[in-house]
């Protein structure tokens, strides 16, 4: 079997990662304070993630979905502000999002190679690993796929096709990416009837007229289609009530396709690629666990913020250390004065208010009523709308301890983070 070799391809090298629980956020306050997180979030590079999970989870992850920089040597800013409504630029700032930068050929061979033998080693005997790219880099990552799970497990090279605009003039314009799907053995999980398809209008109508139109086979019409390895859902850009404005952010009625067909309610969903977390919603949306993360802090402020406003179940804030990694810097974000927030003290909740001109900049901000000094356990959270409105300044959260210390907890639009005591 053609295998693919480069100069540095190694058998991913162990590393003594461990995971260190920052938060548990309740959303909207529902659990608070004594329902156990049900889905997992980690800030950190993804394989030390995966290398501090396997003890636990090998073998145990039933769908993991991935879908890494596709190796187009570009930055990808992140929108910012107000709505980041593209008809209101003027509303918007553009920030650092995520790099796609490699030396090399080789060295994004480098990265994306042990992460896949990882998610391997993670997937459930039942499980299936979707890995979506592009034209860019998709040779290759199949020939890695067919050496990891054996070419025998191809599932599906899916191709979702979308419209744009382009500045292309010397080439057809590239509008399709490719997900290839690889199941971990023969019995995986597929949930055909999950996925199916009205037929098309014209098929119906074809079909009612003269029952001879398929050639002696006439599908179950009512029942619909299994949709075909080519899929078309419209680009986020097209889809105001889903933008977050982080770049490259995937549709999420294609991985509800992906969830409902490879995954079963209460089953573990993974995306250790997150972004802005389009994986973490349709799998908690369809009743599925979620685990997974990502290295940069701005995808996770998104997916936290998107998951406290969608998700009815705590979830943890996991941050990923390495060896050697001071603890206290790891954990705990800038102290400032607590002088801008107001508190009233109410029988068994509090009503929190931040100083006006503090809004602006924020992104969101959330409170720990009872606060340690340890894991912020965030009973409330006010959280920028998308598209229309103000961010809230004032919340009211339930406590158990009227008179404990609160601590809130602001992400500022920048990507930076802040929090204060009283
Ligand atoms: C294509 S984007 C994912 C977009 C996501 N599917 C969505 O719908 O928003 C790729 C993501 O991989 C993250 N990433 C890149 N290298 C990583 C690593 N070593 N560990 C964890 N995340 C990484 C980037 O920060 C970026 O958010």
């Amino acid at each position: 079997m053609p295998v693919l070799n480069w100069a540095t391809k190694t058998d991913p090298h162990p590393i003594r990662a461990t995971l260190k629980l920052d938060s548990i956020i309740y959303p909207q306050g529902k659990g608070y304070p004594g329902e156990p997180a049900q889905h997992t979030l980690m800030i950190g590079d993804n394989l030390a993630a995966i290398w501090a999970l396997l003890p636990e989870f090998e073998g145990r992850i039933h769908l993991i979905y991935a879908d890494p920089p596709f190796f187009t040597n570009r930055r990808y800013p992140a929108r910012v502000g107000r709505g980041e409504d593209s008809r209101r630029p003027s509303e918007w700032q553009l920030v650092e999002g995520y790099p796609d930068h490699w030396p090399s050929l080789d060295a994004y061979l480098d990265m994306l190679y042990p992460r896949l033998v990882l998610m391997h080693r993670l997937l459930a005997p039942t499980g299936t690993l979707y890995l979506h790219l592009d034209w860019h880099a998709n040779a290759y990552a199949r020939l890695l796929l067919d050496e990891i799970f054996g070419p025998e497990y191809l599932l599906n090279e899916i191709i979702w096709v979308y419209h744009g605009p382009s500045p292309i003039r010397s080439a057809f314009n590239r509008k399709h990416d490719t997900i290839l799907a690889y199941t971990k053995s023969d019995s995986y999980t597929f949930n055909v009837d999950a996925v199916r398809q009205p037929y098309d209008p014209s098929t119906v109508k074809t079909f009612a007229s003269s029952p001879k139109a398929g050639f002696g086979k006439i599908p179950d019409l009512k029942r619909g289609k299994v949709p075909e390895d080519w899929w078309y859902f419209p680009v986020v850009a097209r889809l105001h009530n889903e933008r977050s404005g982080y770049p490259t952010q995937k549709p999420q009625a294609l991985l509800e396709r992906i969830v409902l067909a490879s995954s079963n309610p209460g089953e573990l969903v993974a995306d250790f690629f997150c972004g802005s977390g389009t994986t973490a919603a349709a799998a908690t949306r369809l009743g599925r666990q979620f685990l997974g993360g990502d290295v940069a802090a701005r995808a996770v402020h998104t997916t936290t913020a998107r998951l406290a406003a969608s998700s009815t179940a705590p979830f943890s804030l996991q941050r990923v250390l390495l060896p050697g990694q001071p603890i206290a810097a790891a954990v705990q974000p800038p102290i400032v004065d607590p002088g801008i927030i107001q508190i009233e003290r109410l029988a068994s909740s509090l009503r929190v208010k931040l100083a006006s001109d503090l809004l602006d900049p924020l992104d969101y901000w959330e409170v720990d009523p009872s606060w340690e000094g340890g894991v912020f356990h965030s009973a409330g959270q006010a959280i920028r709308p998308r598209r229309k409105g103000n961010l809230p300044g004032e919340l009211c959260v339930n406590t158990t301890s009227p008179a404990g210390r609160v601590c809130v907890r602001m992400v500022f639009v920048d990507g930076g983070a802040a929090q204060a005591v009283v």
